[in-house]
């Protein structure tokens, strides 16, 4: 087992990437604190876990707000004894194109997927110092990296994770923990349901390998580097996109 009694709060695990990670970081070995906004979901989600005998615990959090993710952190480290791994998996899209695209919806967007990666962060930190060991993940995007059509607010969300990513790869590299993020292509959830089928078409004639990735697919990298085989790597943008980016 790669993660074997290891603590892991997954954000946005209620659905799509989030949850194919927890199975897989719970078939793993690791204590999963399943979390999301979406109550009813994530609680279905995380009763479905554990009958299948993983270890997974359900907590409500909107990561947007700083003084649910502080309860949330609190919560999982009292019962679990700490927190090793923090994958910050939860984002939303409000797509528009720039002319039409509203103030409300640039800084929801801007509130889910930017800052609630910096709550997040800072309030799992401690714990992880504590134990001079961990892993922090997070989810950047291909849109934050090449742009997108639509996704003003979406991409620079995802470009600055990338940069904060980076920048605590800096900070943190020397305390133990090692700073990652992930950059998936166009994958098969909720999220990508929305694109309009001829736009979705046209992306998908654009990776070389012939499809859309799978939430596994994903899971699998917040896999490796969340386990001790990636104990090397710290600062990556890891692109797992079929090759949309060449
Ligand atoms: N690539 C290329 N062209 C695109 C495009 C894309 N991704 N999205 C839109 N366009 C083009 C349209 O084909 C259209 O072209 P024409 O003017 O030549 O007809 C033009 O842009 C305007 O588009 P719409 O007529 O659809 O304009 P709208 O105002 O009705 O809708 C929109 C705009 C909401 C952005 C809609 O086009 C849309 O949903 N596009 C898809 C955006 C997208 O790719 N989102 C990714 C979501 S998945 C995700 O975010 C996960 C991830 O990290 C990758
Ligand atoms: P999804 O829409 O299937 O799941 C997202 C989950 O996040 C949902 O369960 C939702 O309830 C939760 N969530 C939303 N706002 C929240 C908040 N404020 N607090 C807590 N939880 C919240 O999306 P998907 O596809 O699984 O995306 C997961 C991550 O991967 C996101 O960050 C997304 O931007 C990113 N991503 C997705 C890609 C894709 O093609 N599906 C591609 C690149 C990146």
């Amino acid at each position: 087992m790669r993660l074997k009694d290891k603590v892991a709060i997954i954000t946005g695990a209620a659905n799509g990437l989030g949850l194919a990670a927890a199975r897989t970081f719970a078939r793993e070995g690791a204590k999963v604190a399943l979390t999301d906004f979406n109550v009813e979901q994530g609680r279905l989600r995380a009763n479905e876990l554990r009958d299948e005998g993983y270890e997974v615990t359900f907590f409500q959090v909107n990561v947007a707000d700083r003084a649910s993710v502080d309860k949330m952190v609190e919560s999982v480290a009292s019962i679990y004894g700490g927190v090793d791994i923090l994958v910050n998996n939860a984002g939303i899209t409000r797509d528009a194109m720039l002319k039409k695209l509203s103030v409300d919806d640039f800084q929801r967007v801007l509130d889910v997927n930017l800052t609630g990666v910096f709550h997040c962060t800072q309030a799992a930190l401690p714990y992880m110092l504590e134990k001079g060991w961990g892993r922090i993940i997070s989810t950047s995007s291909v849109s934050g990296v090449y742009g997108n059509v639509g996704q003003t607010n979406y991409a620079a969300a995802k470009a600055a994770v990338v940069g904060m990513t980076k920048t605590w790869a800096k900070e943190l590299g020397r305390k133990g923990i090692n700073v990652n993020a992930v950059a998936p292509g166009f994958i098969e959830t909720a999220m990508v349901e929305k694109v309009p089928e001829n736009i979705l078409d046209g992306i998908r004639k654009t990776i070389p390998l012939g499809r859309l990735g799978k939430p596994e697919d994903i899971a699998n990298a917040y896999l490796f580097l969340a386990s001790e085989e990636s104990n090397y790597v710290n600062g990556t943008v890891l692109h797992v996109d079929g090759g949309i980016m060449m």
